[in-house]
């Protein structure tokens, strides 16, 4: 409970630190390989400042990025003026029925059957739900998800105060997907 008072207060009122922390987490280069590329539609839900919705960018022609913190979609807007930015919650997501190809997120769910639910609403038939270090990965696996883990890599050099403030730093090395049916 405190754990999860500590990030809400961070990503809504330090939302600065979170880009920070996120700019030495960078997501293991395997996983992003995995996911498809040349798409014409993507939304990333629970965005932050950006870490996913950078390479979902350079993969997807239209994405949208969906997160609740106005700091961090700020932020996210002035580094990806390319992608749409919108305000909004992952159990009722701003976005139509079926419209992306891929529906992906990282660090921010786990099995949440409100937020499955609408992960699947907005996604393609034949389009893919891709969960990068989602929270109880071994809940997705028992239920069918692909599941790819990365050798975990130590941070890049990064300044002490983040570690002294968040803890020690774990650069997100799994992934988790789900084809959705035709
Ligand atoms: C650990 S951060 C990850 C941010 C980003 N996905 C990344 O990898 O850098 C978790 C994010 O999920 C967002 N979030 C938390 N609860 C959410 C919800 N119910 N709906 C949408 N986003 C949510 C937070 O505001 C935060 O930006």
């Amino acid at each position: 409970m405190v754990r999860a008072l500590f990030w809400t207060l961070v990503y809504h009122l330090e939302p600065e630190k979170w880009g920070e922390l996120a700019r030495f987490e960078p997501i293991h280069p395997s996983l992003v390989e995995a996911l498809p590329s040349g798409l014409d539609t993507a939304v990333d839900v629970g965005a932050g400042s950006g870490r996913l919705t950078a390479h979902l960018a350079a993969r997807c022609r239209r994405v949208t990025a969906i997160e609740p913190s106005w700091g961090l979609l700020a932020l996210l807007a002035r580094r990806l003026p390319q992608v749409s930015p919108v305000a909004g919650w992952a159990e009722a997501l701003p976005v139509g029925d079926h419209w992306a190809q891929l529906t992906a997120s990282c660090a921010a769910f786990g099995p949440d059957p409100a937020v499955l639910a609408e992960l699947r609403r907005v996604t393609a038939p034949g389009g893919l739900i891709a969960l990068i270090s989602p929270e109880s990965p071994d809940w997705f696996e028992a239920h069918g998800w692909q599941r790819m883990t990365a050798p975990a890599i130590p941070a890049p050099d990064h300044p002490a105060w983040i570690d002294e403030f968040f803890g020690p730093l774990d650069p997100p090395h799994e992934l988790l997907t789900l084809r959705v049916e035709s």
